[in-house]
């Protein structure tokens, strides 16, 4: 396993370790969370962990859920979840994050705002004293005039570029919508550019995610850091 791996390997288990019986659960999208899946499912079958539901944040993890046996729940049942395990693109030192590389930013973050604990698990390579500064930012927007949010995002002072697949095609969200890439370079103010993206009409979501990470989980050669942020 490559050493990045590792790493994901090592947050997500320690992020497991959190998970209670009888937990309502919210579980997130990529490479990191698919290592978290296949612990849980290891633990329900053991026994170890009993009378958990949880709910996908992306139609993906739906799959994977259901082919390893771990029960699914329906937001719209649950008022509140307990625990929520997901990854980030990019942390900065208040713990507020840039995600949607895996492009399931839209559930991810209505999941996170339904959670009573959300825990990122990242290898260290994913730290940034800056967010924009390792990672770029996505949008969901709308496909109808998506050109349009291209030019707003260059009035920001950002380049952004359509996410394509290898034939070009333009990727689809869960919800059938675009993704764009934004280079916004350093963000200084990532509150006001959260603010200035959420008042335009047809972008429906953005990949900054402030002040919602209660735990960050950080695995890298110098060991597995646990992080808390401040109570609010
Ligand atoms: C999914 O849309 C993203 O927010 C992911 O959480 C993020 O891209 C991390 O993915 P990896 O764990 O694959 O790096």
């Amino acid at each position: 396993m490559a050493a990045n791996d590792v790493y994901k390997k090592q947050a997500a288990e320690a992020a497991v370790e959190l998970i209670q019986s009888d937990m309502v659960l919210g579980l997130g999208h990529g490479s990191t969370v698919q290592f978290a899946l296949e612990t849980l499912a290891n633990k329900l079958q053991s026994g170890n962990l009993k009378h958990i539901v949880a709910i996908p944040c992306s139609k993906h993890t739906e799959a994977e859920m259901r082919r390893l046996g771990i029960p699914l729940g329906d937001l719209n049942a649950h008022a509140s979840i307990d625990l929520t395990i997901d990854g980030a693109d990019e942390v900065d030192p208040q713990y507020n994050l840039i995600k949607g590389g895996g492009g399931a930013l839209l559930r991810e973050k209505i999941v996170a705002q339904s959670s009573q604990r959300n825990v990122i698990i990242v290898d260290e390579g994913k730290l940034s004293s800056t967010l924009g500064t390792k990672h770029t930012l996505p949008l969901e927007v709308i496909a109808f005039g998506w050109e349009r949010q291209r030019d707003f995002v260059a009035k920001l002072g950002g380049k952004s570029t359509l996410r394509v697949d290898a034939g070009g095609n333009p990727v689809l969200t869960d919800q059938g919508n675009y993704l764009l890439d934004c280079e916004m370079g350093p963000i200084a103010d990532p509150a006001a550019l959260a603010q200035a993206l959420e008042a335009r009409s047809g972008i429906l979501e953005h990949g900054l995610f402030l002040g919602l990470a209660n735990d960050v989980i950080v695995a890298g050669a110098s060991g597995l850091r646990h992080l808390k942020a401040k109570p609010k």
